[in-house]
């Protein structure tokens, strides 16, 4: 549970470079209140870093094991320093002191920390933090300018009574500041910035007894596209999936789920919700009650399955009331009669817009998990046809239509 999920650091990693100086205390509360955002935070902690604060408190805060040197072989063999920085969206130095701002300019690789900052490809955030003469030192100041030339980052050192007693520039920058550079850093940008959007996609499996369900071809691949789409538009993305082979899309959150009745609950916790777009193929139907042993073959006697009902998401989110999504999408998936089945679904849903698609296979090919589909956009304004296309392609169509939606109707 996190205290914002809203938070642009949710779901981010950091990789956090402990440098020696005192203000390396600050990192304890930036480790926590970072995590409380969602980002998982891995340390390095220098050699001289150790000095001010200690693995072990740093490891309670980030829930992580932390890393200190370089040669350990088991540390290599578990964590090199190439999957640190690999598994990491940004490397944070702070405090960054003079010296580790030389080496980094230097290119030298002595330790952990430096090798790991010579051998990323990942942004590098520097704090600076050191006595303001140290600062204001030539040499410090054409390493800064360097490193900014360097394409790194900068979470400005402010002015204040500093540890050594004296007062002026260097210090590390606040707590707050820092979450603050970190939550801009990952600032979503682009024209759905700051819109939330539920996709549902996949199938929903439908327990029968403990060993057996009910399920359907959906592959999920519509979905994911879509997810990907909007996201890549700036979009917090809410994506409530049933099984499928699928990776998670970097930068969305992913909700797993396996029955109709899972998906409605996580759907219904993902709301409020700008859009919402109802790719999944939900089960109709659910076993009346799940048999709480695995069913015994009976002499020949096949059993009977009693169902009931799923609950319709599509619906529901059409009419969630004061937290109806502004702009509802269906899909409608038909093997026959597409246009007016599907415009029957656009009444009979409550939906804003329906996405109808013709799921009967063609040249051998079927759209069920198939990497292509040809769609029709239904709205209360008309149809159109779409000409058959790489699902991602519909995909990025989709997500335009829903910034031109935006456009039109201004937030
Ligand atoms: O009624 P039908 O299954 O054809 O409707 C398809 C649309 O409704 C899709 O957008 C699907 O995601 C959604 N749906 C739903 N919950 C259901 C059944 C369908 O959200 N129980």
């Amino acid at each position: 549970m996190t205290l914002d999920s809203h938070s642009p650091v949710d779901g981010k990693r950091l990789l956090l470079i402990i440098g020696g100086g005192i203000a390396a205390y600050k990192c304890l509360d930036l480790i926590r209140r970072l995590r409380e955002r969602g980002m998982t935070v891995r340390v390095i902690l220098t050699k001289s870093g150790e000095q001010f604060v200690t693995p072990l408190s740093l490891s309670a805060l980030s829930g992580e094991k932390t890393y200190t040197d370089l040669f350990s072989l088991t540390d290599e063999v578990e964590m090199g320093h190439i999957r640190l920085s690999r598994e990491a969206d940004l490397i944070l130095v702070a405090p960054a002191t003079a010296d580790m701002m030389a080496k980094m300019v230097a290119g030298l690789a002595d330790n952990l920390a430096t090798t790991t900052l010579l051998a990323t490809d990942k942004p590098v955030m520097i704090a600076p933090s050191m006595n303001s003469r140290m600062w204001h030192h030539g040499a410090t100041m054409r390493n800064f300018a360097q490193l900014v030339q360097d394409g790194v980052h900068v979470i400005p050192s402010t002015s204040g009574s500093l540890a050594c007693g004296e007062v002026g520039a260097g210090r590390l920058a606040e707590v707050d500041d820092m979450v603050t550079a970190l939550e801009n850093f990952f600032a979503p940008t682009g024209p759905l910035a700051g819109k939330h959007v539920i996709v549902t996609a996949g199938p929903t499996y439908e327990a029968i007894d403990p060993v057996r369900y009910m399920a359907n071809r959906s592959s999920g691949k519509q979905g994911y596209a879509i997810a990907r789409a909007l996201r890549d538009l700036g979009a917090r993305v809410s994506l409530i999936s049933g099984p499928t082979r699928l990776d998670d899309p970097h930068g969305v959150a992913v909700v797993n789920i396996e029955s109709a009745r899972e998906m409605q609950t996580a759907c219904q916790n993902a709301l409020p919700a700008d859009v919402a777009v109802c790719v999944a193929a939900v089960a109709d139907w659910r076993m009346a009650s799940e048999a709480p042993q695995k069913i015994k073959k009976q002499g020949g006697e096949i059993p009977a399955l009693k169902m009931v009902e799923n609950p319709d998401i599509l619906k529901m989110l059409s009419c969630a009331g004061d937290n109806r999504p502004s702009l509802v999408i269906g899909f409608a998936a038909e093997t026959e009669n597409l246009h007016d089945n599907a415009k029957a679904k656009l009444k009979s849903k409550g939906c804003d817009w329906i996405i109808a698609n013709d799921v009967s296979p063609r040249d051998g090919q079927s759209v069920m998990g198939g990497d292509h589909n040809r769609v029709s956009l239904i709205t209360a304004s008309g149809t159109e046809d779409w000409d058959n296309a790489h699902k991602d392609e519909v995909a990025r169509r989709l997500a335009k239509k829903i910034e031109h939606y935006f456009i039109e109707h201004q937030g």
